[in-house]
């Protein structure tokens, strides 16, 4: 079920960016795995209908999401909240338009590079926080967050979570710390929540919105195409149970951003009510595939990879300063995503979110090219 799909003659950017460096591409965050045929199927069936025109959003579809929530999360919540968006990236954008005002917002660093440009895009300032390896885990540092909520202009925490490009999660304590935090000081929570059906190790993702004191003052981001393999149909939803930030989001919504493209909108059905068995199994084959991983990276001199519970992407580290670990993995025939898009030129990420072939193939690039530059 989960072999790797050949993309030949599809336009996907994953395979067609570097083909001429004829690197196994190992870069952005897009799976080689089919979708679940139920999704497939939904497609196939609609598509028959020969037009293609403008369409809202339908009950059933909103009713997938609450079912979803509740099911996966245990989050009750209200159809009415979920406003859907062709996107992620331009719905924390808007949240930035929308509720940066101007000033400092935010983020985490390393992070996906589309997070870390936000700000400025919208006519705000960044503040980056860093990361702790503390506990076993990546950890906000908290310390750096409320020095950054307390300054005046500061309006807004965008936050990504499960963490790309580390794969680690906030667990329910930390999101309780920060939600007293956003309250004392008065910041709203724009919580991307892309990868959050994409849990490896059994642990319960908890949604920004479902803690009590975030519930009205966030809007959490979430999409099926991460996890269904569909990122390719322009589709996603924000939650945003505050009535009132609901009303100023549609309303700037309005001319500026596009109708999400409703087979984005019936994929997401379908892999709400009809794949349940197919994500199982999805997670058991990407697990298999990060542990194969992380044991053979750590085998490699020089470098580190600490395995977290999210994602199929893994940030890798180089423990040599002058070791310029993207180099290396460029020259062994691999094209990863450069860590200094990130915020921070020591690491790799590399997407494990193919079929166990090729996870194989670019362990054997590495390893034989650690050995024969003697590294
Ligand atoms: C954290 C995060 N947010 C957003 C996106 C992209 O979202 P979209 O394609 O829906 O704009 C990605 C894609 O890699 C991502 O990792």
């Amino acid at each position: 079920m989960f072999d790797t799909v050949n993309r030949d003659n599809t336009n996907a950017v994953k395979w067609e960016r570097f083909r001429k460096q004829n690197l196994l591409p190992m870069w952005v965050a897009d799976m080689d795995l089919a979708s679940p045929p139920a999704i497939v199927d939904a497609l196939s069936e609609r598509v028959k209908h020969p037009l293609f025109g403008y369409t809202h959003p339908w009950p059933s579809l909103n009713q997938a999401v609450v079912d979803w929530c509740q099911r996966r999360y245990q989050w009750s919540i209200d159809p009415a909240w979920v406003v859907w968006m062709p996107g992620v990236v331009p719905s924390f954008n808007l949240a930035i338009d929308l509720f940066g005002k101007g000033g400092k917002v935010i983020v985490q660093s390393p992070n996906y590079p589309p997070m870390l440009q936000a700000a400025e895009r919208n006519g705000c300032t960044t503040v980056t926080i860093g990361l702790e390896w503390l506990e076993e885990r990546w950890q906000l540092n908290w310390q750096a967050l409320e020095t950054a909520m307390v300054q005046d202009d500061c309006h807004l925490f965008v936050l990504c979570n499960p963490m790309n490009p580390h794969g680690a999660t906030l667990t329910k304590q930390d999101l309780t710390r920060l939600a007293d935090l956003c309250k004392q000081h008065n910041v709203l929570l724009c919580s991307d929540e892309i990868h959050c059906d994409l849990i490896l190790d059994g642990s319960q993702h908890v949604p920004a919105g479902s803690i009590a004191d975030l519930t009205e003052n966030s809007v959490t981001l979430m999409a099926a195409s991460k996890t269904f393999n569909v990122a390719g149909l322009g589709c996603s939803f924000a939650i945003i149970p505050n009535a009132d930030m609901r009303r100023q989001w549609s309303k700037r919504m309005e001319d500026r951003i596009p109708y999400p493209n409703f087979l984005g909108m019936i994929a997401a059905e379908t892999a709400f009510t009809a794949c349940d068995e197919w994500h199982r199994q999805l997670i058991i084959h990407l697990k298999q595939n990060q542990d194969f991983l992380s044991t053979k990276i750590n085998q490699l001199n020089g470098v580190r990879y600490r395995a977290q519970p999210a994602t199929f992407l893994a940030w890798v580290e180089s423990t040599q300063p002058e070791f310029r670990l993207d180099q290396h993995v460029i020259a062994s025939g691999i094209m990863p995503s450069e860590g200094k898009y990130f915020g921070d030129e020591q690491h790799v990420r590399l997407n494990f979110g193919t079929g166990f072939d090729l996870v194989e193939r670019a362990v054997e690039l590495l390893e034989s090219y650690w050995r024969q530059n003697n590294l």
